[in-house]
């Protein structure tokens, strides 16, 4: 079964048919895709300021992480459930979106960019926990994150102007 088929079985199933039809679910859910998007990326920029020495220097690093990871994750897992559903309404719009494709692909380079960071560079954080300037890898990993978000959100903009 190829992806395409899988859209297409998805594009006339019922519940993608009923969020695409209803006057408001489309919309609301759509909203809070970008509220949760306030709480997932706004405050993982946050933690990346931090990583890239652009804020909170004299934070120590475990904190600002261990203040902010929680709420962050709520928030993704918010973005996820809701972007899955908004997916579910407009599959083949999504697979004809060049700009849908680019998103997936940066949401897939965070995750590998966040779990190489925490399986490598974070376990040393106790000997640069406190450091206004944290190491390369730690720069690296922020900088990597700031640009693929801004991408995501410009891609996940982009979706709309899209037609299939
Ligand atoms: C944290 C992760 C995510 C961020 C930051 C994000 C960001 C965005 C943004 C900024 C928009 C544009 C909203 C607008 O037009 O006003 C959007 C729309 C959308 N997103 Fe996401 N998104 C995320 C995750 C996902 C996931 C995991 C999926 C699907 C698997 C998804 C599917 C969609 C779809 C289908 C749209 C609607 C496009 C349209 O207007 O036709 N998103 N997203």
């Amino acid at each position: 079964m190829s992806i395409l088929s899988i859209c297409q079985w998805l594009q006339n199933e019922s519940i993608g048919t009923s969020i695409r039809e209803s006057l408001w679910t489309f919309p609301i859910i759509e909203t809070v895709h970008l509220l949760a998007l306030a709480f997932s990326v706004g405050i993982i920029v946050l933690v990346d300021l931090r990583l890239t020495g652009f804020a909170m220097k004299e934070q120590p690093v475990t904190e600002v992480f261990g203040r902010l990871q929680p709420m962050a994750l709520k928030g993704f897992a918010i973005n996820v459930v809701s972007g899955v559903l908004l997916f579910w309404s407009e599959p083949l719009k999504c697979y004809n979106s060049p700009y849908f494709r680019a998103k997936l692909i940066m949401l897939f380079v965070l995750g590998v960019n966040a779990l190489l960071f925490s399986a490598k560079t974070y376990k040393s954080v106790a000997s640069w926990d406190k450091a206004a300037v944290t190491p390369v890898p730690a720069r690296m990993a922020g900088w990597v994150s700031l640009v693929f978000w801004a991408g995501v959100i410009i891609m996940g903009r982009a979706i709309a102007y899209v037609s299939s």
